[in-house]
Parts: C-alpha cells; structure tokens; sequence
C-alpha cells in the first residue's frame, strides 16, 4: 500500500454478494487489481470475516464496527482488541447505517489509537466533519446519507460538501485524510472527487452490488 496515493475503500455492509465465499472472492479481484496497477484497495467487512480476510488477503482489510468498550461484560460488543486480533488494520466509526453517539465516538477513536488500529470516521456533513475531525480519526469520510445507495454522486449532487469538508478539517489538522461517497459509481465519480481535494472513496454497491465488479473496479481505478 502506498501512503501518499489516494484509496478506495469498498464496504461490503451486510450485502449477500459481501460475505463467506462471495465476499472473499470479491476482495480477491480487489487483491489482483491493487497488485497489477499498484493502486490502493481496501475492504471493510462483516465482523465475522476479518480473521479469514485478514489471513488470506493482500489488501488492507477494515472492520465495519468496533463498540468502544474494554474487557469485561459486554456480550455481543465488537472488542477492539479482538479486531486487532483479528489482523484487521482498522474499523469504521459511525457509518451512516451504523450510527453512534458523539460520546461512543470519542471513546472508539481513542480506544483504536490506543490499539494501533486505524479509524475511518464517517460525517453525514460538513458540521460533524468539523466537529469529527477534533477528535482526530486516521480518516474522514463524508458521506450525504440521501445519496447512499442511489446512482447520483455525491461529486455530482454534493461537490461543495467534498471541498468544504477538506477545508475544516485540513484547518483542524492536516494529517487526517479526507475521503468522501455515496453513489459512486464509475472514473468520473472518483476523479472529480479527488480534484475537489478527496484523498480517497468509500463506496458499497456500485462494485458489491454489480454482476461485473472486475469491470467496475478496473473503471474505478482509472479516476484515481
Ligand atoms: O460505506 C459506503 C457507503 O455508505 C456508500 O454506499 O452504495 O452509495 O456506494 P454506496
């Protein structure tokens, strides 16, 4: 992986292409395309796949979830510790279909930093991008929750909420990445995020969803 390029995160959520087999043989053609053309692919994946996808992959592999929580009585929390374990490099926080409390953020983020586990914070705006960023997460990644899912990017609908993110957070501390999706679909998507100053895309059904994610992710990559 190459620090200084911009990524692509694809997010399998729960899709039924996205996990077991099918989703390990997605992450496979993403395996072959990052090594053939040296560009930056990462998967976040079901909890229960990180140890597989982890063991058998070469691409960084995220988890979707982690509780920021400590040992103890907890049934059903996603330990940050055993993500680590798992061999995953690092989790999103507060995806739009996985929401937390400001307090259970803060906690996550640090409770990952502690670990050495990366974080990918998603902001449904530029007010919580703003607000996110003070609590220094790896990555930013702003997403309109609207145009989730739908076939109109967000660099299409939404430019201004790319660049204006990029401006308060770069503001707040010039380390933290800024990644931005939703609907993203195809090279022009990504290259006009990326000339509104995104460092990367984390997109789910354009490439999850698609009978042709090879296709897909070889279109993808050309806007990098
Ligand atoms: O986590 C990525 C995401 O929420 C965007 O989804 O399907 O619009 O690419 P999608």
């Amino acid at each position: 992986m190459n620090d200084d390029s911009p990524i692509i995160i694809v997010n399998l959520k729960a899709y039924e292409e996205g996990y077991g087999a099918d989703g390990y043989d997605l992450c496979k053609i993403m395996e072959e395309i990052a090594l053939e053309h040296n560009v930056n692919l990462a998967a976040a994946v079901s909890a229960i796949d990180l140890v597989d996808f982890s063991d058998n992959l070469d691409i960084p592999i995220f988890a979707q979830h982690v509780d920021g929580v400590t040992y103890g009585s907890h049934t059903g929390a996603i330990l940050p510790e055993a993500v680590r374990y798992s061999g995953a490099v690092g989790t999103l926080v507060n995806h739009a279909e996985c929401q937390m409390t400001w307090e259970e953020i803060e906690k996550t983020i640090n409770r990952c930093k502690e670990l050495g586990l990366s974080t990918v914070l998603c902001t449904a705006d530029i007010e919580a991008s703003e607000k996110g960023a003070k609590l220094n997460p790896d990555m930013i990644a702003v997403e309109p929750p609207e145009l989730i899912g739908g076939d109109i990017s967000v660099s299409t609908a939404k430019p201004e909420i790319i660049s204006n993110t990029v401006e308060v957070v770069k503001k707040i501390n010039t380390e933290i990445s800024v990644l931005c999706g939703a609907g993203v679909k195809n090279q022009e998507d990504i290259s006009k995020a990326i000339s509104l100053g995104s460092e990367g895309i984390l997109l789910a059904s354009g490439v999850v969803k698609s009978p042709e994610p090879r296709k897909v992710l070889l279109d993808l990559i050309k806007g990098l």
